[in-house]
Protein backbone atom coordinates (compact mmCIF):
# COMPACT_ATOMS: atom_id res chain seq x y z
CA UNK A 1 0.00 0.00 0.00
CA UNK A 2 1.13 3.60 -0.60
CA UNK A 3 -1.34 6.04 0.30
CA UNK A 4 -4.45 5.06 1.96
CA UNK A 5 -7.34 7.43 0.77
CA UNK A 6 -10.04 5.39 -0.23
CA UNK A 7 -10.55 1.49 -0.65
CA UNK A 8 -9.23 1.74 -3.59
CA UNK A 9 -6.17 2.22 -2.14
CA UNK A 10 -7.11 -1.69 -0.81
CA UNK A 11 -5.97 -4.74 -3.01
CA UNK A 12 -7.55 -7.48 -0.31
CA UNK A 13 -10.37 -6.27 1.55
CA UNK A 14 -11.00 -9.38 3.58
CA UNK A 15 -7.27 -9.22 4.31
CA UNK A 16 -7.02 -5.90 5.58
CA UNK A 17 -10.14 -6.87 8.08
CA UNK A 18 -8.42 -9.98 8.97
CA UNK A 19 -4.92 -8.16 9.89
CA UNK A 20 -6.95 -5.88 12.32
CA UNK A 21 -8.07 -8.95 13.97
CA UNK A 22 -4.83 -10.51 14.19
CA UNK A 23 -3.63 -6.95 15.71
CA UNK A 24 -6.57 -7.18 18.29
CA UNK A 25 -5.43 -10.15 18.87
CA UNK A 26 -1.97 -9.52 19.25
CA UNK A 27 -0.78 -5.92 19.28
CA UNK A 28 2.89 -5.87 19.78
CA UNK A 29 3.73 -8.51 17.06
CA UNK A 30 5.16 -6.51 14.99
CA UNK A 31 6.36 -3.63 17.34
CA UNK A 32 9.81 -3.50 15.36
CA UNK A 33 8.08 -2.93 11.87
CA UNK A 34 8.14 0.98 12.31
CA UNK A 35 11.73 1.42 14.83
CA UNK A 36 12.98 4.91 13.61
CA UNK A 37 9.92 5.40 11.38
CA UNK A 38 8.24 8.76 12.24
CA UNK A 39 4.24 9.42 11.44
CA UNK A 40 3.36 12.84 11.27
CA UNK A 41 -0.28 13.77 12.02
CA UNK A 42 -2.14 16.68 10.59
CA UNK A 43 -4.96 17.88 12.48
CA UNK A 44 -6.90 20.97 10.54
CA UNK A 45 -9.60 19.63 12.58
CA UNK A 46 -10.86 18.45 15.84
CA UNK A 47 -10.50 14.90 16.54
CA UNK A 48 -10.76 12.37 19.63
CA UNK A 49 -10.84 8.55 18.23
CA UNK A 50 -8.76 9.13 15.38
CA UNK A 51 -6.06 10.87 17.01
CA UNK A 52 -5.63 8.89 19.96
CA UNK A 53 -6.39 5.17 17.89
CA UNK A 54 -3.72 6.33 15.24
CA UNK A 55 -1.27 7.29 17.84
CA UNK A 56 -1.55 4.31 19.95
CA UNK A 57 -1.15 2.51 16.42
CA UNK A 58 1.52 3.82 15.26
CA UNK A 59 3.55 3.19 18.95
CA UNK A 60 2.15 -0.60 18.80
CA UNK A 61 4.23 -0.73 15.50
CA UNK A 62 7.12 0.81 17.41
CA UNK A 63 6.83 4.14 15.47
CA UNK A 64 7.18 7.76 16.63
CA UNK A 65 3.88 9.75 15.97
CA UNK A 66 4.18 13.59 16.29
CA UNK A 67 1.09 15.85 16.02
CA UNK A 68 1.25 18.75 14.45
CA UNK A 69 -2.55 20.92 15.10
CA UNK A 70 -1.68 23.08 12.08
CA UNK A 71 -5.27 24.80 12.57
CA UNK A 72 -4.11 26.39 15.74
CA UNK A 73 -0.21 26.33 15.72
CA UNK A 74 0.60 26.50 12.83
CA UNK A 75 1.20 29.11 9.67
CA UNK A 76 -2.16 29.06 7.82
CA UNK A 77 -1.66 27.29 4.15
CA UNK A 78 -2.73 28.29 1.01
CA UNK A 79 -3.95 25.59 -1.13
CA UNK A 80 -4.71 27.33 -4.55
CA UNK A 81 -1.79 27.12 -7.15
CA UNK A 82 -0.72 29.99 -8.95
CA UNK A 83 -2.67 32.65 -6.60
CA UNK A 84 -0.69 36.06 -5.60
CA UNK A 85 -0.03 35.18 -1.67
CA UNK A 86 -0.78 38.70 -0.47
CA UNK A 87 -3.62 37.71 1.98
CA UNK A 88 -3.66 36.09 5.52
CA UNK A 89 -2.16 33.11 4.14
CA UNK A 90 1.76 32.51 4.73
CA UNK A 91 2.76 29.53 3.06
CA UNK A 92 2.43 27.67 0.43
CA UNK A 93 1.11 23.77 1.04
CA UNK A 94 3.80 23.29 -1.80
CA UNK A 95 6.70 24.59 0.44
CA UNK A 96 4.93 23.15 4.09
CA UNK A 97 4.04 19.66 2.28
CA UNK A 98 7.57 19.51 1.18
CA UNK A 99 9.24 20.55 3.91
CA UNK A 100 7.33 17.87 6.28
CA UNK A 101 8.02 14.86 3.82
CA UNK A 102 11.20 15.25 4.80
CA UNK A 103 10.59 15.45 8.40
CA UNK A 104 7.98 12.72 8.50
CA UNK A 105 8.06 9.10 6.75
CA UNK A 106 4.46 9.06 6.69
CA UNK A 107 2.01 11.70 6.94
CA UNK A 108 -1.86 11.15 7.79
CA UNK A 109 -3.92 14.33 7.68
CA UNK A 110 -7.54 15.02 9.34
CA UNK A 111 -9.66 17.58 6.96
CA UNK A 112 -13.16 18.77 6.73
CA UNK A 113 -15.23 20.20 3.96
CA UNK A 114 -15.90 23.80 3.78
CA UNK A 115 -20.13 22.48 3.06
CA UNK A 116 -20.21 25.78 0.75
CA UNK A 117 -19.14 24.52 -2.45
CA UNK A 118 -19.04 20.80 -3.63
CA UNK A 119 -17.23 21.19 -6.70
CA UNK A 120 -14.62 22.45 -4.37
CA UNK A 121 -15.00 19.81 -1.27
CA UNK A 122 -15.32 16.38 -3.95
CA UNK A 123 -11.81 17.88 -5.12
CA UNK A 124 -10.25 17.05 -2.00
CA UNK A 125 -8.19 19.44 -2.23
CA UNK A 126 -6.12 19.20 1.09
CA UNK A 127 -5.50 15.60 1.39
CA UNK A 128 -4.40 15.40 -2.34
CA UNK A 129 -2.44 18.39 -2.34
CA UNK A 130 -0.39 17.03 0.53
CA UNK A 131 -0.34 13.21 -1.78
CA UNK A 132 1.03 15.59 -4.60
CA UNK A 133 3.60 17.69 -2.94
CA UNK A 134 5.13 15.69 0.51
CA UNK A 135 6.23 12.70 -1.11
CA UNK A 136 5.58 10.18 1.46
CA UNK A 137 2.98 8.18 1.99
CA UNK A 138 -0.28 9.79 3.13
CA UNK A 139 -2.88 8.12 5.59
CA UNK A 140 -6.72 9.96 5.67
CA UNK A 141 -7.54 10.52 9.07
CA UNK A 142 -10.62 12.00 7.21
CA UNK A 143 -10.74 14.35 4.19
CA UNK A 144 -13.67 16.37 2.95
CA UNK A 145 -15.38 13.71 1.35
CA UNK A 146 -14.01 10.07 2.76
CA UNK A 147 -13.21 8.64 6.07
CA UNK A 148 -11.71 5.15 5.20
CA UNK A 149 -9.88 4.63 8.33
CA UNK A 150 -13.67 5.04 10.34
CA UNK A 151 -15.13 2.85 7.60
CA UNK A 152 -12.29 -0.30 8.01
CA UNK A 153 -12.98 -0.27 11.39
CA UNK A 154 -16.70 -0.49 10.57
CA UNK A 155 -15.92 -3.46 8.73
CA UNK A 156 -14.06 -5.00 11.52
CA UNK A 157 -16.77 -4.83 13.81
CA UNK A 158 -19.41 -5.98 11.82
CA UNK A 159 -16.84 -9.37 10.46
CA UNK A 160 -16.14 -9.98 14.16
CA UNK A 161 -20.28 -9.76 15.08
CA UNK A 162 -21.82 -11.68 12.04
CA UNK A 163 -19.81 -15.33 12.65
CA UNK A 164 -23.20 -16.48 13.46
CA UNK A 165 -25.21 -15.47 10.46
CA UNK A 166 -22.15 -16.98 8.31
CA UNK A 167 -23.36 -19.95 9.67
CA UNK A 168 -26.61 -19.79 8.01
CA UNK A 169 -25.28 -18.78 4.38
CA UNK A 170 -26.99 -15.31 4.31
CA UNK A 171 -25.16 -12.08 3.94
CA UNK A 172 -26.06 -10.02 7.02
CA UNK A 173 -28.46 -6.90 6.17
CA UNK A 174 -26.68 -3.61 7.00
CA UNK A 175 -29.15 -0.67 7.07
CA UNK A 176 -27.33 2.79 7.05
CA UNK A 177 -29.76 5.62 7.88
CA UNK A 178 -30.21 8.99 8.23
CA UNK A 179 -30.61 10.70 11.36
CA UNK A 180 -31.77 13.89 12.47
CA UNK A 181 -28.81 16.67 14.06
CA UNK A 182 -29.31 20.17 14.55
CA UNK A 183 -25.64 21.14 12.27
CA UNK A 184 -24.56 20.79 9.36
CA UNK A 185 -22.38 17.60 9.01
CA UNK A 186 -20.21 15.86 6.60
CA UNK A 187 -20.92 13.30 4.01
CA UNK A 188 -17.85 11.46 4.64
CA UNK A 189 -18.61 8.69 7.06
CA UNK A 190 -21.69 7.93 5.04
CA UNK A 191 -20.07 8.18 1.73
CA UNK A 192 -17.07 5.53 2.90
CA UNK A 193 -19.26 3.25 5.04
CA UNK A 194 -21.22 2.58 1.71
CA UNK A 195 -18.37 2.52 -0.43
CA UNK A 196 -16.45 -0.01 1.72
CA UNK A 197 -19.64 -1.92 1.97
CA UNK A 198 -20.31 -2.16 -1.51
CA UNK A 199 -16.38 -3.21 -2.56
CA UNK A 200 -16.71 -5.76 0.73
CA UNK A 201 -19.65 -7.06 -0.71
CA UNK A 202 -20.34 -9.51 2.06
CA UNK A 203 -23.01 -8.09 3.08
CA UNK A 204 -26.68 -6.80 1.49
CA UNK A 205 -26.27 -2.24 2.23
CA UNK A 206 -29.92 -0.90 2.27
CA UNK A 207 -29.62 2.79 2.97
CA UNK A 208 -32.81 5.00 4.00
CA UNK A 209 -32.75 8.73 4.56
CA UNK A 210 -35.22 11.52 4.20
CA UNK A 211 -35.98 12.53 -0.07
CA UNK A 212 -33.71 15.26 -0.11
CA UNK A 213 -30.21 13.24 1.48
CA UNK A 214 -29.32 11.25 -1.32
CA UNK A 215 -26.07 10.91 -1.28
CA UNK A 216 -23.34 10.72 -4.23
CA UNK A 217 -24.09 7.68 -6.48
CA UNK A 218 -20.47 7.47 -6.93
CA UNK A 219 -19.95 5.66 -3.93
CA UNK A 220 -23.94 4.36 -2.97
CA UNK A 221 -24.22 2.88 -6.13
CA UNK A 222 -24.99 -0.95 -5.20
CA UNK A 223 -27.23 -0.03 -2.09
CA UNK A 224 -30.90 -0.24 -2.08
CA UNK A 225 -32.03 2.83 -1.09
CA UNK A 226 -35.36 4.17 0.38
CA UNK A 227 -36.76 7.08 1.71
CA UNK A 228 -38.50 4.60 4.05
CA UNK A 229 -36.67 3.67 7.18
CA UNK A 230 -39.62 1.48 8.56
CA UNK A 231 -39.38 -0.47 5.97
CA UNK A 232 -35.53 -0.25 5.54
CA UNK A 233 -35.10 -1.54 9.26
CA UNK A 234 -37.12 -4.67 8.84
CA UNK A 235 -34.84 -7.67 9.46
CA UNK A 236 -31.86 -6.04 9.67
CA UNK A 237 -28.79 -7.47 11.40
CA UNK A 238 -27.31 -4.27 11.81
CA UNK A 239 -28.01 -1.04 11.63
CA UNK A 240 -25.73 1.83 11.26
CA UNK A 241 -26.55 5.41 12.15
CA UNK A 242 -25.33 8.42 10.45
CA UNK A 243 -26.61 12.07 10.57
CA UNK A 244 -25.57 13.73 7.20
CA UNK A 245 -26.19 17.44 5.04
CA UNK A 246 -27.49 17.48 1.80
CA UNK A 247 -25.43 16.42 -0.97
CA UNK A 248 -28.12 18.24 -3.39
CA UNK A 249 -28.38 21.67 -2.10
CA UNK A 250 -24.85 21.15 -0.97
CA UNK A 251 -24.34 21.57 2.56
CA UNK A 252 -27.67 22.43 3.94
CA UNK A 253 -29.95 21.40 6.70
CA UNK A 254 -33.41 20.35 4.94
CA UNK A 255 -34.76 18.64 7.81
CA UNK A 256 -34.74 17.81 11.49
CA UNK A 257 -37.32 15.65 11.63
CA UNK A 258 -37.02 14.03 15.10
CA UNK A 259 -38.90 11.01 14.19
CA UNK A 260 -35.79 9.58 12.38
CA UNK A 261 -34.06 9.56 15.46
CA UNK A 262 -33.53 5.53 16.43
CA UNK A 263 -35.12 4.23 19.40
CA UNK A 264 -35.48 0.74 21.58
CA UNK A 265 -39.17 1.02 19.67
CA UNK A 266 -37.78 0.75 16.28
CA UNK A 267 -35.30 -1.65 16.44
CA UNK A 268 -37.98 -3.89 17.57
CA UNK A 269 -38.88 -4.77 13.46
CA UNK A 270 -34.83 -5.77 13.07
CA UNK A 271 -33.49 -8.91 13.63
CA UNK A 272 -32.37 -7.99 17.20
CA UNK A 273 -30.12 -5.74 15.24
CA UNK A 274 -26.83 -4.33 16.40
CA UNK A 275 -26.76 -0.19 16.31
CA UNK A 276 -23.63 1.25 15.01
CA UNK A 277 -21.98 4.59 14.91
CA UNK A 278 -18.85 6.14 14.50
CA UNK A 279 -18.93 8.82 17.17
CA UNK A 280 -19.34 11.19 18.54
CA UNK A 281 -22.73 10.97 18.70
CA UNK A 282 -25.79 13.49 20.13
CA UNK A 283 -28.19 11.17 22.54
CA UNK A 284 -31.50 12.03 22.41
CA UNK A 285 -31.64 13.09 19.11
CA UNK A 286 -29.14 11.21 16.46
CA UNK A 287 -29.77 7.83 19.07
CA UNK A 288 -31.78 7.43 22.06
CA UNK A 289 -30.41 6.62 25.27
CA UNK A 290 -31.77 3.37 25.44
CA UNK A 291 -30.23 2.40 22.30
CA UNK A 292 -26.85 3.53 23.04
CA UNK A 293 -27.44 2.27 26.66
CA UNK A 294 -28.12 -1.40 25.86
CA UNK A 295 -27.09 -4.88 24.83
CA UNK A 296 -27.32 -3.71 20.89
CA UNK A 297 -25.04 -1.08 21.27
CA UNK A 298 -21.44 -1.62 18.99
CA UNK A 299 -20.63 2.25 19.70
CA UNK A 300 -17.73 1.60 22.02
CA UNK A 301 -16.39 -1.91 20.88
CA UNK A 302 -16.03 -0.36 17.14
CA UNK A 303 -14.50 3.06 18.19
CA UNK A 304 -11.97 0.57 20.00
CA UNK A 305 -11.40 -0.99 17.06
CA UNK A 306 -10.02 2.39 15.42
CA UNK A 307 -6.53 1.55 16.69
CA UNK A 308 -6.42 -2.20 15.11
CA UNK A 309 -7.70 -0.57 11.16
CA UNK A 310 -5.10 1.99 12.05
CA UNK A 311 -2.40 -0.36 12.75
CA UNK A 312 -3.66 -2.64 9.67
CA UNK A 313 -3.10 0.49 7.37
CA UNK A 314 0.14 1.34 8.74
CA UNK A 315 1.74 -1.34 8.93
CA UNK A 316 0.23 -2.21 5.01
CA UNK A 317 2.09 0.63 4.40
CA UNK A 318 5.47 0.74 5.92
CA UNK A 319 5.69 -3.41 4.65
CA UNK A 320 5.67 -2.22 1.29
CA UNK A 321 7.19 1.11 1.23
CA UNK A 322 10.15 0.44 3.70
N1 LIG B 1 -15.21 8.87 14.55
C1 LIG B 1 -14.26 9.82 14.56
O1 LIG B 1 -13.58 10.08 13.56
O2 LIG B 1 -14.07 10.40 15.78
P1 LIG B 1 -13.17 11.68 16.05
O3 LIG B 1 -13.78 12.82 15.27
O4 LIG B 1 -13.25 11.90 17.54
O5 LIG B 1 -11.79 11.40 15.58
Amino acid sequence: MNHFLSVEDVTDIPGLIDKTRVYKENPLKDLSLGRHKTLGMLFFNPSMRTRLSTQIAARNLGMEPIVFNIDKEGWQLEFEDGVIMNGNKAEHVKDAAAVMGKYFDVMAIRTFPGLKNREEDYRDKYINQFVKHAGVPIVSLESAILHPLQSLADLQTISENFDFIKATGRKPKVVMTWAPHIKALPQSVPNSFAQWVNAWGKAELVIAHPKEYELDQKFTKGAAITYDQDEALKDADFVYVKNWSSYQDYGEVKKTDTSWMLTEDKLHKTRQAKVMHCLPVRRNLVIADEVLDGPHALVKEEAGNRVWAAQAVLSAILKDRY
